[in-house]
């Protein structure tokens, strides 16, 4: 596989074209962004960690039978996926209110939502990724409802695999956001799985131990997530 030009740089991840018209190369920065890209910050290691990480949820969900975009590692901050046709809609499921919901609804943070919620967010910076939902998704044809009926089994099948995986680390998947596009037809996961876009807490202690630890100033973001890492056994070499 041979790397060419590049396609796309988005807040923390560039995207390369390569050899084969089918296949792209993700490169995960140190880039770390939050609220719509408003604050930017570099944290050293955090490519690194982050691709690696993400590849192994990928091989996790792939091993459940959740299609993914996801070929193999490039390198050590890369790795090779299928090019999709990406769907602007992110779905999100939350085990426990945090974030957003907690903001909209006055809910205190830390309730279990049994059963978890499912979300969709329309993926647009300038617009603050606006709440949407199945109805706006199809009028405005960013999705078919068959394609939204479909990336929402996927989402909550993910939960099932993670949620585990987690809880074995003693950590508390609170919630995370998904992406979909389309390969051959078929929905398959793209974007990444990484502590930058999920919500994880100690079991014990609920330290946050995720991207909100940079969104709110707590300081020690690369060490939260090399921490979760060596939990739930990636190899970060
Ligand atoms: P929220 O509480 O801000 O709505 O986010 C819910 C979860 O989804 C949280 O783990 C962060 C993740 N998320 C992103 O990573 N990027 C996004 O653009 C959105 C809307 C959510
Ligand atoms: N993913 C968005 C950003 O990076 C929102 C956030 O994480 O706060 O800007």
């Amino acid at each position: 596989m041979e790397k060419r030009q590049q396609l796309y740089a988005g807040k923390a991840k560039s995207v390369y074209h390569t050899d084969d018209p089918q296949r792209m190369i993700l490169h995960f920065r140190d880039d770390t962004s939050a609220f719509d890209g408003e604050r930017m910050e570099s944290l050293a290691r955090k490519g690194m960690v982050n691709n690696k990480f993400n590849a192994f949820i990928m091989r996790k969900l792939e091993a459940a039978g959740i299609p993914t975009h996801f070929d193999g590692l490039f390198s050590d901050t890369e790795c090779v996926v299928k090019k999709l046709e990406m769907i602007p809609v992110e779905c999100v499921v939350r085990n426990i209110a945090a974030g957003s919901l907690v903001r909209r609804l006055g809910v205190e943070e830390g309730i279990e939502l049994n059963p978890p919620t499912f979300e969709l967010f329309l993926k647009n910076d300038a617009q603050h990724d606006p709440m949407i939902n199945e109805s706006l998704a199809e009028s405005f044809g960013w999705a078919t409802p068959e394609q939204l009926a479909e990336m929402k089994a996927l989402t909550f099948k993910v939960n099932d695999v993670l949620k585990a995986l987690f809880a074995d680390g003693g950590l508390l998947l609170v919630d995370y956001k998904l992406e979909f596009g389309l390969f051959h037809g078929q929905i398959v996961l793209g974007d990444e799985f990484s502590p930058d876009g999920c919500r994880l807490w100690d079991a014990n202690t609920r330290d946050k131990m995720d991207k909100d630890r940079f969104r709110q100033g707590l300081g020690g973001v690369i060490e939260a997530y090399e921490e979760v890492g060596r939990r739930i056994g990636v190899d970060f070499g």
